[in-house]
């Protein structure tokens, strides 16, 4: 499972390539992953974890936050430096075992838990080093949350909060529907409806109830 191949083809242009409105797409990401769960401040460390290109790291820069991306694939950590410059820090590495070499307030892991060889492990791990929340995506259909939250809970991610994420990939959509779309993430048992069929939650797993 440790192959990179099929990223090491596709890492220049990633982000561009892989999301039709990329920029309106990674600004929702960074929204949630700054404000779901306690919030981050200006200043805070954001680590992404499996983080591509680092497409992620402007909208989380422009917010006044701190950017360190890893990633497994060389070719991907060349065009992730390539995107960041010296605004960032960017390893190679894999996700299972890298430790930052400082803690960080958050971690982040988007379209790549399932490189995790052992969840339960991976959640303790990443716990070692976060201070406020790990943030990720997480497909209901492919995931029993039920489980995902056993394995943060013996991890100490005790409080976890869900919020749906109804940014779709491959479609840029026309402002307002965007943004009704981006309505209904709140509409409770309707989202909940809708995520049998489609799109994904974004989680915020941290170790204590913290105020924003
Ligand atoms: C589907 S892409 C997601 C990239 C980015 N997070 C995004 O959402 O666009 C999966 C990424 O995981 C990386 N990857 C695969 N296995 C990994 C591992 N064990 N540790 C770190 N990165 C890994 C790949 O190189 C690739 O960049």
């Amino acid at each position: 499972m440790t192959g990179t191949g099929k990223y090491d083809a596709a890492a220049e242009g990633w982000s561009e390539e892989q999301y039709a409105d990329s920029a309106a797409y990674l600004l929702h990401r960074a929204e949630l992953v700054v404000n779901l769960g306690p919030k981050l401040e200006p200043g805070d460390t954001v680590l992404d974890l499996a983080c591509g290109d680092a497409g992620l790291a402007e909208p989380l820069l422009q917010a006044g936050l701190r950017y360190a991306g890893v990633d497994l694939s060389g070719p991907m950590v060349e065009a992730a430096l390539r995107r960041v410059g010296d605004r960032a820090e960017i390893y190679e590495g894999d996700l299972n075992d890298f430790t930052p070499p400082a803690p960080v307030q958050a971690a982040t892991c988007f379209r790549a838990v399932y490189y995790a060889r052992d969840r339960r492990a991976f959640f303790r791990h990443v716990a070692s080093y976060t201070e406020k929340k790990l943030v990720f995506d997480l497909n209901p259909r492919q995931y029993r949350v039920a489980e995902v939250r056993a394995d943060l809970a013996a991890a100490g991610l005790t409080h976890v909060e869900l919020h749906p994420f109804f940014s779709p990939q491959q479609v840029a959509l026309p402002g307002p529907l965007a943004a009704a779309l981006q309505a209904a993430e709140r509409s409770g048992p309707l989202a909940r409806l809708a995520l049998r069929f489609r799109f994904s939650y974004m989680v915020a797993a941290s170790p204590t109830r913290q105020r924003g």
